[in-house]
């Protein structure tokens, strides 16, 4: 069973690997990070001095399988961002988180996700569609033109 709960100090190490993978990084926009940076940010979080989310994906045999990042869940509308480690791909973690952060979503009074997923990430866009979402603009990123789907959720 998965379970999507905030993410506590002591999931830095895990988180760190997770965030550093390089489809991850590729797909969110990320850049490597040091522990050190990953446990500041993570640390932010935890002291609501960011207006980030961490959810991390737990499953009850495996242990944490992914994270969440909802941007601006104070609002009434939030960015996410989900990431499952490579390891753990294809086995419906994705698709479990997403419905999950819906879920969570609803009990902290967010009306409405949005996620930016890249055209050729099929994975994401099966994934958000069968989560409940639906796309709502395309438009084009960097120099080679990328293109990318806003897809969106409502509650
Ligand atoms: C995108 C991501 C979260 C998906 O997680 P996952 O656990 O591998 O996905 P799931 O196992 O839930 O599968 C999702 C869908 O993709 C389908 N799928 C699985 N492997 C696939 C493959 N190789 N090619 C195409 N579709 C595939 C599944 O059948 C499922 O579709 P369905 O719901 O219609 O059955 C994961 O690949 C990831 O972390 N990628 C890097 C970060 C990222 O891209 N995030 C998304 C943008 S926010």
């Amino acid at each position: 069973m998965l379970t999507l709960e905030p993410a506590k100090i002591a999931d830095t190490e895990t988180i760190w690997h997770l965030r550093n993978d390089v489809a991850t990084r590729r797909e969110l926009g990320l850049k490597v990070i040091s522990f050190a940076e990953c446990l500041d940010w993570v640390a932010n979080i935890v002291e609501r001095k960011s207006k980030e989310n961490l959810l991390v994906a737990k499953d009850d045999k495996l242990g944490i399988v992914g994270f969440v990042v909802i941007l601006g869940y104070d609002t009434n509308c939030g960015a996410i961002k989900v990431s499952i480690g490579s390891a753990f791909r294809g086995r419906g973690y994705g698709r479990q988180s997403i419905k999950l952060s819906n879920d969570y979503a609803k009990q902290h009074s967010i009306k409405r996700l949005t996620a930016e997923i890249r055209g050729e990430n099929y994975k994401a866009l099966f994934a958000f569609e069968d989560a409940g979402y639906s796309e709502s603009r395309t438009f084009t990123r960097g120099p080679s033109n990328t293109e990318y789907f806003t897809y969106e959720w409502n509650a």
